[in-house]
């Protein structure tokens, strides 16, 4: 068993997925090859690759169990203080820049919620798509994307304006993979997103 096979071993799927999804603590790969170097042992191939999967496979487990509960008023206050309100609405107060978290707690999961704040671009649902245009005089626009056909395409910007442009004034346009949001993950601690998360759950659209 050399290093090379255990670099090998820690690309594999289950684990870069963990990692991705910044389930693995970033130090594992590093420990693990500390571990195995100053035991100063050989080790079967076969028994290495499957201590992996179940580290790889605990890691994604852990975090559905091991979540803190949250404290619905103190993720309100999280919420008003982060900046949140600059792109989302919540009832009367907000931007509309962002989708209206109003009754978000109806329509989205505890995981999905988690998710969308410490890795918003792991899947941006098509309806929260930005574009970035360049008119023919050279200015950039950015905002949500509303509606495109053959002709022309709408969108929202970041001042709430609801702006159609031909594409025939465009220079260019693109429709950006990934989000406006950012990640919150380095800003926030577990029981900070747990706290959001579960205020975030208690949004079902009735208190306006
Ligand atoms: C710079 C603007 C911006 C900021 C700041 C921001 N968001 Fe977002 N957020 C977005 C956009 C845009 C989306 C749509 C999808 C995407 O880009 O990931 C989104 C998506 C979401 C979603 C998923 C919505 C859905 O319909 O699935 C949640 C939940 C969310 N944000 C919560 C928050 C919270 C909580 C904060 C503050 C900690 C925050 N956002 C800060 C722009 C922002």
């Amino acid at each position: 068993m050399n290093l090379q096979c255990l670099w090998r071993l820690l690309s594999m799927p289950t684990c870069r997925f963990a990692k991705r999804k910044n389930l693995l603590p970033s130090g594992l790969n590093l420990r693990v090859l500390c571990v195995l170097r100053g035991s100063g042992r050989t080790f079967d191939v076969r028994a290495v690759e499957v201590c992996v999967v179940m580290l790889a496979a605990l890691a994604l487990a852990l975090p559905l169990v091991a979540q803190p509960g949250g404290d619905a008023a103190s993720g309100r206050r999280l919420v008003e203080s982060s900046q949140c309100l600059d792109c989302h609405r919540i009832g009367e107060t907000g931007s509309r820049l962002g989708p209206d978290l109003s009754d978000i707690g109806s329509r989205r999961s505890t995981d999905v919620l988690r998710r969308a704040i410490v890795a918003p671009d792991d899947d941006v649902v098509p309806e929260h798509r930005f574009v970035r245009l360049v008119t023919k005089d050279g200015t950039v626009v950015a905002g949500r994307l509303l509606n495109q056909d053959a002709f022309s395409i709408q969108l929202i910007n970041a001042d709430e304006q609801l702006k159609s442009y031909l594409k025939s004034n465009l220079r260019e346009h693109t429709i950006l993979e990934k989000g406006l949001m950012p990640s919150f993950e380095s800003k926030l601690t577990a029981q900070q997103v747990a706290d959001m998360v579960t205020y975030l759950e208690s949004l079902k659209g009735a208190e306006k």
